[in-house]
C-alpha cells in the first residue's frame, strides 16, 4: 500500500478518528512501528537526548539528525515520516528554514517537517508551504525554549492560553496541516481542537486531542523517570537489564555458545 498523507489526516479529522504518532530514530524501530499501523512516525529533535546523550534538545543539529532521519524513511513503507527541526535551523528567516526543510525532503526523504512556535515563525510555514512542505506545528511545552520558559513545566494557564489559542488559530491560516500541544492544560487542548480544523496531535494536553503522541521509549518503558503524562506500554528497561545481565553471566560461565548456536 502507499503511505499515509496529510490528507489522509484531514480527513481523519473530518471523520472524527483518532490516531497515534510515535518518534522513531532508525530503521528497525520505524520498521516494527509501521507493521503495527502506526501512521506517523516523527524523528524527534529529543533524538538529542535519547539518541545522543544530551540533556537538552538545544545540541542537535541536522547533521545529527538527516541520516536518523533517512533510516526511518527507509524502515518505513506506510508511515508519513515527520522531520523535526532542530534549534538553529529555522528561526532566523524564511529562507533559513526552506533551506533546513529542503535538506531532510531531499537529503533524508521526509515527507513533511515540525517547527517550534507560534505567531514568531509564521513567516517561515509561510514560505514552507507556498513551497510545497508540509508543516506540523508544536505550541505549549517547546523544549528548545525551555531556557526562557524556566524549565519544563505545564504551558497555556490563564492568560496564556488565549495566547496559544491564537497562536494556534495563526499556524492553522499559516497553512500548517496539524499542530503539537505538549504539556497543557486538558480544558484548552479540548478548546483548541474543536476551534481548529486541521489535527491537533496531544502528548501531556489529555484525551482531547485529534492524536497522541510519544517517546518511544517513554512508552515502552526504558525512560528512567518518565513525566506524568508517559503510560509504558512495555517494560523494556527490566527486559533489558535482565538480558544483558544473563548474556553476561553465560558468557563468563561458558555457557553460551552452546552447541546450538556453534557451526561444526
Ligand atoms: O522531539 C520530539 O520527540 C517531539 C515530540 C515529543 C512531539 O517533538
Ligand atoms: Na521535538
Amino acid at each position: 500500500g502507499r503511505r499515509v498523507t496529510v490528507r489522509d489526516l484531514a480527513g481523519a479529522k473530518e471523520r472524527g478518528e483518532k490516531w497515534a504518532m510515535l518518534t522513531a530514530y532508525d530503521a528497525m524501530t520505524a520498521r516494527a512501528f509501521d507493521k503495527a499501523g502506526v501512521p506517523v512516525l516523527l524523528v524527534g529533535d529529543s533524538a538529542a537526548m535519547v539518541v545522543y546523550g544530551y540533556d537538552s534538545t538545544l545540541p542537535v543539529t541536522i547533521e545529527d539528525l538527516l541520516p536518523l532521519t533517512a533510516a526511518v524513511v527507509r524502515g518505513s513503507s506506510r508511515a508519513l515520516v515527520v522531520a523535526d527541526l532542530p534549534f538553529g535551523s529555522y528561526q532566523a528567516s524564511p529562507a533559513q528554514a526552506l533551506e533546513s526543510a529542503a535538506r531532510f525532503m531531499k537529503e533524508a526523504g521526509a515527507h513533511a517537517v515540525k517547527l517550534e512556535g507560534g505567531r514568531r515563525v509564521l513567516p517561515q510555514v509561510e514560505l514552507l508551504v507556498s513551497a510545497g512542505v508540509p508543516v506540523m506545528g508544536h505550541l505549549g511545552l517547546t523544549p528548545q525554549s525551555v531556557n526562557a520558559l524556566g524549565g519544563y513545566r505545564v504551558q497555556g494557564r490563564g492568560q496564556a492560553g488565549d495566547e496559544l489559542m491564537a497562536d494556534a488559530k495563526d499556524l492553522e491560516s499559516a497553512g500548517a496541516f496539524a499542530v503539537v500541544l505538549e504539556c497543557v492544560p486538558e480544558e484548552l487542548a479540548e478548546r483548541v481542537t474543536t476551534s481548529l480544523s486541521i489535527p491537533t496531535i496531544g502528548i501531556g494536553a489529555g484525551p482531547s486531542t485529534d492524536a497522541q503522541v510519544l517517546v518511544w521509549q517513554d512508552m515502552m518503558g526504558l525512560t528512567e523517570r518518565p513525566a506524568k503524562f508517559v503510560k509504558a506500554y512495555a517494560a523494556l528497561a527490566d527486559e533489558f537489564d535482565r538480558a544483558a545481565r544473563e548474556f553476561t553471566a553465560e558468557v563468563s560461565a561458558g555457557v553460551f555458545p552452546a552447541p546450538e548456536h556453534t557451526y561444526t
